[in-house]
């Protein structure tokens, strides 16, 4: 009974991807919808920049507008356009004023040293094919939009030299083939997200001159492609990890202009130091082994207790398992990356000696611990 329902289900699934692929094609833009988008961006240009775009004009043939690629993509069997490259050529205008549903199968946009103004729109995520996105050099302002960490196929990504300003999102994270990240000379505040350790290609590193605060996360140590890391003139402070010294492709690392320590001379860091060896010791007790490999592995951002306890042990019952529950809770804490985030010894150890009621409803064994993001 069980096994006919399961085929069928699967056989329903794969007609129903096959559909959805063909029609996802059918539905890519049409040639002329795309350079009658490009005409409109045209038209919000300066005098000067549509001069230097006069080879924009014949609609049955965009393919040969000045830096236009065109090229089959997918199942489609119709050009389409793939690339806008149109770098150093003074245009003025933005970028919101560009139509980017409709170029959706960009797998390039080359715009750096223009005079570009105005946001990034959040539209740009719907260009899913992007490999390079170039925009450096130009006069862009706002923050990154969120949207950007659609774009899983970039490989580079270029705002250096404009006026980006807010954080860089932990999203960033997903743009996982990233080979290229310059963000440098901006506005940027806030903290290197940790999750820049996840992008494991990248070669070069750039956010140099911004108003980065923060330490410099650890897990940089992941990225052991790097050639280039600039974090020069910024605000990072708390000490430089020395995990650094294993990226052993680095040529160059730039870190003056910043107000980190080489040592973890000062008292806060010390401390917090000792509470991160508490905090691996006391995880290490429950799990019958060291916490490294796990947590590492671990993609989540919380797991049950139960996966934390040692597997050669009968499970707590339920009254113990509230207090395993709080010493693990707490212990998870100390060993967040980032020395800023884990709580004093003191505070640790309120928590722990803390005598509260356990909660008689809860099944502690199946609640969730948060693991600290990028745990490295
Ligand atoms: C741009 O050109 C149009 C038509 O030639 C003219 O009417 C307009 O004033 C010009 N705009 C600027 C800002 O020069
Ligand atoms: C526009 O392009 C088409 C296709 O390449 C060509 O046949 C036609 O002559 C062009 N028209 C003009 C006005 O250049
Ligand atoms: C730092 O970046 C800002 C913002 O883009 C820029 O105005 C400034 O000239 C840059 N400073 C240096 C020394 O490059």
């Amino acid at each position: 009974m069980e096994q006919p329902l399961y085929s069928k289900m699967l056989t329903s699934l794969t007609i129903l991807m096959m559909t959805t692929t063909v029609s996802a094609a059918a539905e890519l833009p049409l040639l002329e919808k795309q350079a009658g988008a490009l005409l409109a961006w045209k038209a919000t240009l300066s005098n000067q920049s549509q001069q230097a775009l006069q080879s924009w004009g014949n609609m049955s043939a965009p393919c040969h507008w000045r830096g236009i690629w065109c090229g089959l993509i997918h199942a489609v069997h119709r050009p389409v356009i793939t690339g806008v490259s149109l770098p150093e050529m003074r245009l003025r205008g933005t970028l919101e004023s560009l139509d980017f549903s409709s170029l959706r199968t960009l797998m390039t946009l080359n715009l750096f040293d223009n005079g570009l103004a105005g946001s990034i729109p959040s539209s740009i995520g719907l260009l899913k094919e992007l490999r390079s996105l170039l925009l450096q050099g130009n006069q862009i302002r706002g923050s990154i939009p969120p949207s950007l960490a659609n774009l899983r196929k970039l490989n580079s990504l270029m705002l250096s030299e404009n006026q980006v300003s807010g954080e860089i999102s932990r999203e960033i994270g997903a743009l996982d083939n990233l080979v290229n990240l310059d963000l440098g000379n901006n506005l940027l505040v806030g903290p290197i997200p940790c999750e820049v350790g996840h992008l494991k290609h990248l070669v070069m590193l750039d956010i140099h001159n911004n108003s980065l605060s923060g330490s410099i996360p650890r897990n940089l140590v992941d990225l052991t492609k790097l050639t280039t890391l600039y974090l020069d003139q910024n605000h990072l402070s708390e000490q430089i990890p020395q995990e650094l010294g294993y990226l052993m492709n680095l040529e160059y690392l730039y870190l003056s202009n910043n107000i980190l320590t080489e040592l973890a001379y000062t008292t806060r860091v010390t401390e917090k130091c000792d509470v991160y060896s508490f905090g691996v010791l006391a995880i290490e007790l429950f799990m019958g082994h060291h916490p490294g490999d796990l947590l590492v592995s671990m993609s989540k951002k919380s797991t049950l207790l139960e996966n934390l306890l040692d597997t050669r042990l009968p499970l707590p019952e339920a009254e113990i398992a509230s207090e395993v529950f709080k010493v693990i809770a707490v212990a998870v804490r100390c060993i967040e990356p980032d020395p800023s985030h884990r709580p004093t010894m003191q505070q640790a150890i309120k928590a722990f000696s803390a005598t509260e009621e356990p909660d008689g409803h809860l099944d502690y064994l199946h609640t969730d611990i948060a693991i600290p993001a990028c745990w490295s």
